[in-house]
């Protein structure tokens, strides 16, 4: 029998009381408990980035992380960078420099490009190549995805969506 132990998370700004197998990822329960699919799911060994979130202040690959792990956590997934409807201007840039092809490397890109932003304003091409090497593109979007990353930045159009949560380093991060 499968066991289930309840969890409290904040995600997106909202509190979601949950439970939750003691085996499903966070990854599984944002997407499947709580229907935000906007975070992907792909390679699930921590390898693509597809499913990168902010956990407690600094960005995860979800599929490495339980469920139970992030208890009592706060999240942000690409859904809450923006309110319902709208599109944050960094996500905007990346539609306006043509770094969306197939579409589905792009929450997880930009929640690293939100990451990378809130530690380094004003990164230059290098930087953000480093700080988004741990996302890859199947459809080869790297220089459109740079090129929107340094537009954000350059328009000075940045703006954490959540001011509370501090600088993260993508190194220590758990993955
Ligand atoms: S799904 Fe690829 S890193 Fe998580
Ligand atoms: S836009 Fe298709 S995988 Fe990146």
């Amino acid at each position: 029998m499968t066991q289930v132990i309840p969890i409290e998370l904040t995600v997106n700004g909202r509190r979601r009381a949950l439970e939750v197998a003691a085996h499903h990822t966070l990854l599984e329960v944002l997407r499947d408990d709580l229907d935000l699919t906007g975070t992907k799911e792909c390679c699930l060994v921590g390898e693509c980035g597809a499913c990168t979130v902010r956990l407690d202040g600094r960005i995860v690959d979800s599929c490495l992380v339980l469920a139970v792990e992030a208890d009592g956590g706060e999240v942000t997934t690409a859904e809450g960078l923006a309110p319902e409807g709208s599109l944050s201007p960094l996500q905007a840039a990346f539609l306006d420099h043509g770094g969306v092809q197939c579409g589905f490397c792009i929450p997880g890109q930009v929640m690293a490009a939100d990451d990378l932003l809130r530690r380094n304003p004003h990164p230059t091409v290098p930087e953000i190549q480093e700080g988004l090497a741990g996302n890859l593109c199947r459809c080869g979007c790297y220089e459109q995805i740079t090129e929107a990353v340094l537009a954000a930045a350059e328009a000075a159009a940045f703006e954490p969506a959540d001011a509370r949560s501090t600088g993260s380093d993508r190194e220590e991060a758990a993955r």
